[in-house]
């Protein structure tokens, strides 16, 4: 039996750069077609039935580049939400932000807050984006909300689980993705959701993100269904999102 559709998908939205690069465009026009791909993206998830669609669009580490690519970034970012916010309800989307979202310009927050309160009771495909995010960082604040209730005597050191840390990640909500796609052919995780990708299946593909479009997804759907997922046993669990 193929596995069904994942329930979770995660996506490593890498290449815009290089994309247009090889374009003979600027860095930021590459930028600008990776929104028009998300867009599609996000379209194609909601038909195919996924339930939760977290993108990596913006990591700790990217903070590190030309002060004007991030600028633009953010604008982008920015001009999304004001765009898409009528069809991200209209389609019953349920809007959602990880990462360290004090990071970012004030209005930037209270546009992503805004967002995310309207779209709140939405019940259709919850759209993550990974923003000022980095893994580690969230393991680590994990740990300190964990270390908190231990010192107020809420929690035994003994009691803690993996349950424990999964409940106080960013993702607490959601379940671990099944399918986790980067583009641009880079074989690396970048600090993306390193705890909950632990049982996921990989897709790398060499087409840049500015080029992943409904059809590349789908063919990344395709192959994932046809994965045997084992999970430490000796025989493949089929038809499983466990
Ligand atoms: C991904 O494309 C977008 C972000 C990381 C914000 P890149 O900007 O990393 O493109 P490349 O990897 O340089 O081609
Ligand atoms: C990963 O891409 C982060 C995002 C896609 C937002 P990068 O382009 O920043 O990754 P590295 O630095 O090449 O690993
Ligand atoms: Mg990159």
């Amino acid at each position: 039996m193929p596995n069904p559709i994942p329930r979770h998908v995660a996506i490593i939205m890498d290449g815009n750069g290089r994309w247009a690069r090889k374009q003979g465009l600027l860095r930021v026009q590459g930028h600008e077609a990776g929104v028009r791909r998300v867009e599609e993206i996000v379209r194609a998830a909601q038909e195919k039935g996924i339930r939760y669609l977290t993108l990596y669009a913006f990591s700790k580490e990217n903070w590190r580049r030309p002060k004007e690519e991030v600028e633009f970034l953010m604008g982008l970012l920015s001009a999304y939400l004001d765009k898409k916010i009528d069809a991200l309800i209209k389609h019953n989307c349920v809007f959602n932000v990880i990462g360290e979202i004090g990071d970012l310009a004030e209005t930037l927050q209270k546009k992503i807050a805004e967002v995310m309160e309207v779209s709140r009771k939405n019940t259709g495909l919850v759209v993550t984006f990974a923003l000022s995010y980095s893994s580690r960082r969230e393991i680590v604040r994990a740990c300190q909300k964990i270390a908190e209730q231990t010192l107020r005597g809420a929690l035994q050191p003994s009691e803690i689980t993996e349950e424990t840390l999964s409940k106080n990640l960013y993702t607490a909500d959601m379940p671990d993705p099944e399918l986790l796609i980067r583009t641009s052919g880079e074989m690396r995780i970048s600090n993306f959701l390193l705890w909950q990708i632990s049982y996921a299946e990989l897709y790398v593909t060499q087409k840049f993100w500015p080029e992943f479009t409904r059809d590349e997804f789908e063919k990344a759907l395709e192959d994932y269904k046809g994965r045997e997922r084992r999970f430490g046993d000796t025989c493949p669990v089929r038809g499983s999102n466990r």
